[in-house]
């Protein structure tokens, strides 16, 4: 099985999320391509199984240029018959807005057609210890759900 990650990450965090989700879906037996939201088109999830989002959310949950074009890309597919997951890096001290553009992903797969496999991971800032152990998680579900 194919999976896609896409990743937006401004210092780091989420770039190192996509990496170990990366690296745990390879070692579940998935064929991964990874890359950056801003040299990406969303249309690259057509030719995968699993479509994969990892994002930080900044400004209080309004989106960088960057997200918001890949998000305005995401909305013009027909994503029915495929999978997909959302993950990624934000701050509790923005309350309400914690991870919001994880969210806003997650609504946008749905409404597209795809098919959630695993609730969303959120992570608060740089990934720790327990934090491989989320992602790790997350990664058998896709696994036993598409591989299985
Ligand atoms: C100016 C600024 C605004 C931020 N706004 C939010 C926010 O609204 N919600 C949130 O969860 N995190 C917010 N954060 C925290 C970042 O999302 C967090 O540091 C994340 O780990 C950055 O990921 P990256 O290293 O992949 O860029 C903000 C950080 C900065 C510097």
């Amino acid at each position: 099985m194919k999976a896609r990650i896409v990743y937006a990450s401004m210092t780091g965090n989420d770039a190192d999320i996509a990496d170990i989700l990366d690296e745990d879906l390879q070692d579940y037996g998935f064929d991964v391509e990874t890359s950056e939201a801003e040299f990406t088109d969303a249309s690259d999830y057509l030719t995968t199984d699993l479509c994969i989002f990892v994002t930080y959310t900044y400004g209080e949950g309004q989106m960088t240029d960057e997200i918001a074009d890949f998000y305005d890309q995401l909305k013009e597919l027909d994503l029915s018959g495929k999978f997909f997951a959302v993950m990624g890096s934000g701050d509790r001290v923005y309350n309400d807005h914690f991870c919001e553009n994880v969210f806003d992903f997650e609504k946008m797969f749905k409404e597209v057609g795809a098919k959630e496999v695993t609730k969303p991971v959120t992570i608060e800032n740089a990934p720790g210890d327990d934090d491989l152990d989320l992602i790790d998680n997350a990664a058998k579900e896709m696994a036993e759900q598409l591989n299985g």
